[in-house]
Formats: structure tokens, C-alpha cells, sequence
């Protein structure tokens, strides 16, 4: 497929001014030349946002897919992330440094804050030090991800500054609304991770997801994608398969009933992570 062929993805305008892909792809646990050819064919296909992270290691590979792809690399937004163990105002920057390096890149469209850590205390000055790396041009846009309510009040009380974006675990069983609703109130912008809940669960053949999927002649993951995209949340799918790309791709052209976003968001549980990934308690080394 022809890359420069394919129309430009819709965007959402960050509170910096960032214009953020309505959609972008995820790459973990993608590894080595398989990380190569998926971020290579996610790009080939008409992606242009591309999450990472320090700890999936594969920011190398993620960096080697964008130079050798023909879509040009001003086209492309790349973010990362900063891991746990780089929670001190220079590690932090040198953990920017690291994966520019690694991923021979001049700079980063976007760094978030990979978890809050919060035993640690220095959710806080870890943001600062991403103030740091945008004022030195290594950075355009800084967010975070996994923080709640409580930790972002505390962010922009201690900094004044509002993140971009707030990547969370975010899907049917987990849909987020309260916080959903203070990113919308703040400004942030809420990106999801698991979006597809990793395909865990299979419907039952009438559970609302299979009834609204077969209602668009649609797949439940691309009913899925489309319910995150028209509660205005940026889903980050990862696929390996080229054809489970495109499709996924596809759901930005799916426009679901307000009934229909109702009742996939009616799948909510209190207990319905995907593992115990409460940011309060969860550490990320
Ligand atoms: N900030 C954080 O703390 C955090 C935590 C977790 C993840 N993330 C980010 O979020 C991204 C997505 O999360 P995730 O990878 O956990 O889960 P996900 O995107 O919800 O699900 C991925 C799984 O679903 C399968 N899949 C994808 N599209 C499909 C389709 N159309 N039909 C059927 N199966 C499909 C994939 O298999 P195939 O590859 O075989 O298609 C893969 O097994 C990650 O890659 C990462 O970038 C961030």
C-alpha cells in the first residue's frame, strides 16, 4: 500500500496545541524485527501516532521502523514514556536522553510519566523534569499516564501546568466516566490503554457488544474502537496482523448511537481492570 496516498487521520488539539491523532498504536510486547514489521506495516497502513515505552524495550525498534518507513518522520508523532526507577529530576532527563538516543530520533512529540509510583513520592518533580527536557526542545509535548484525580490536582496545584494527556487503562469493562469527565474539565486529553481489554472476553452471542457489532456488520473490537472514539478518547490497539490494523484503523469511520455508547459504557464494573493496575498501589519499576 501507498502510504503517501492514505487522507491524514482526524486530530484532537492538545492543550499545548499538539495536534493528536484520534487513534494510534500501541507496540507492547512487541520485540525485535517483529516490532520492526508491525510498526512498519501500522505506518504502511495509515497510522501516524506510536505509543512506547521505556520498559517495553523496544524503543529501538520503534525508532529503526520510523527511519525506514517512507512516511515522513514529521508526519509521524512518536511518544514514550518514563519508568519508575527514573523518578529524580536528572534521572529523569537522562531517561529522555536515553531514548532519544536509542531511537535516533532529535525529538519526542510526546513523553509521558509512565506510573505515579506513588510510595515514592515524586510524581511531582518527574513532571517538572519533562518541563525541563520540552523547554530544551528535546520534548514537544509532556503528559502523563496512570495518574488519578487526586495526583493530577496535585500536579498542576504544585506546577501550574495542566499535562496534554492522561494514558489510562480504559475499555468496556473499565470505561473511566468520572475520570473520563475531570480530563474533560481540565483540559487533558484521556488516550487508552488496553483499549481492546486484549481480547480477553468473548461474548456470548447476545451481549450488547456482539447485538451493536452485528447492527453495523462490524467486528465487537471495531464496535469497541468506535465507542472509545466517539467518547472522544485516543485508543492506542496494538496488533501484530496488518489486516487486525487496518481494521482497528477502521473504526474511525463508525458512528455509534448514543444508545450504543451508553450501553457498551453500561459494561462497566467496579472490579473490572485487567489486572490489579490501581496507579494508588501499583509500582512500575
Ligand atoms: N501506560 C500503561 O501503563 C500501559 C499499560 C498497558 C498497555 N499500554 C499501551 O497500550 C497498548 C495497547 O494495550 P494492550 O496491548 O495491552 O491491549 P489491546 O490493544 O487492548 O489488545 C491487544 C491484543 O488484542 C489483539 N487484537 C488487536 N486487534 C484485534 C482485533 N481487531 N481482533 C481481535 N484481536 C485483536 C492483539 O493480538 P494480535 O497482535 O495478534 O492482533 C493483542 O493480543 C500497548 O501496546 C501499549 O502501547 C500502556
Amino acid at each position: 500500500m501507498d502510504a503517501m496516498t492514505i487522507a491524514p487521520l482526524p486530530t484532537h488539539t492538545l492543550n499545548d496545541g499538539l495536534e493528536l491523532p484520534a487513534i494510534g498504536f500501541g507496540t507492547w510486547p512487541l520485540r525485535g524485527d517483529d516490532a520492526v514489521a508491525a510498526v512498519r506495516s501500522a505506518l504502511d497502513v495509515g497510522y501516524r501516532l506510536l505509543d512506547t515505552a521505556v520498559n517495553y524495550e523496544n524503543e529501538a525498534e520503534v525508532g529503526r521502523a520510523v527511519r525506514e518507513s517512507a512516511v515522513p518522520r514529521a508526519e509521524i508523532l512518536v511518544q514514550t514514556k518514563v519508568p519508575g526507577r527514573f523518578h529524580a529530576r536528572d534521572l529523569a532527563i537522562r531517561s529522555v536522553e536515553d531514548s532519544l538516543r536509542r531511537m535516533h530520533l532529535d525529538v519526542l512529540d510526546l513523553v509521558l510519566v509512565h506510573w505515579p509510583n506513588p510510595s515514592q513520592g515524586r510524581y511531582v518533580e518527574v513532571v517538572e523534569a519533562l518541563l525541563t527536557c520540552r523547554e530544551r526542545g528535546l520534548v514537544r509535548s509532556v503528559g502523563v499516564s496512570n495518574y488519578t484525580e487526586r495526583l493530577l490536582d496535585e500536579v498542576i496545584e504544585a506546577t501550574g501546568f495542566t499535562p496534554s494527556v492522561n494514558q489510562v487503562e480504559l475499555h468496556p469493562s473499565f470505561p473511566q466516566a468520572e475520570l473520563v469527565a475531570r480530563h474533560e474539565s481540565l483540559g487533558i486529553r484521556t488516550q487508552a490503554w488496553s483499549p481492546l481489554a486484549r481480547m480477553e472476553s468473548e461474548g456470548d452471542g447476545d451481549d450488547p457488544l456482539t447485538r451493536i457489532a452485528a447492527a453495523h456488520r462490524i467486528s465487537p473490537a471495531q464496535a469497541v474502537l468506535a465507542w472509545h472514539v466517539a467518547r472522544g478518547i485516543v485508543p492506542l490497539p496494538k496488533s501484530a496482523d496488518p489486516a487486525r490494523q487496518v481494521a482497528n484503523l477502521a473504526a474511525l469511520e463508525i458512528t455509534l448511537t448514543p444508545d450504543e455508547v451508553a450501553a457498551i459504557t453500561a459494561l462497566g464494573r467496579p472490579d473490572g481492570r485487567l489486572f490489579d493496575g490501581d496507579p494508588e498501589t501499583h509500582e512500575e519499576d
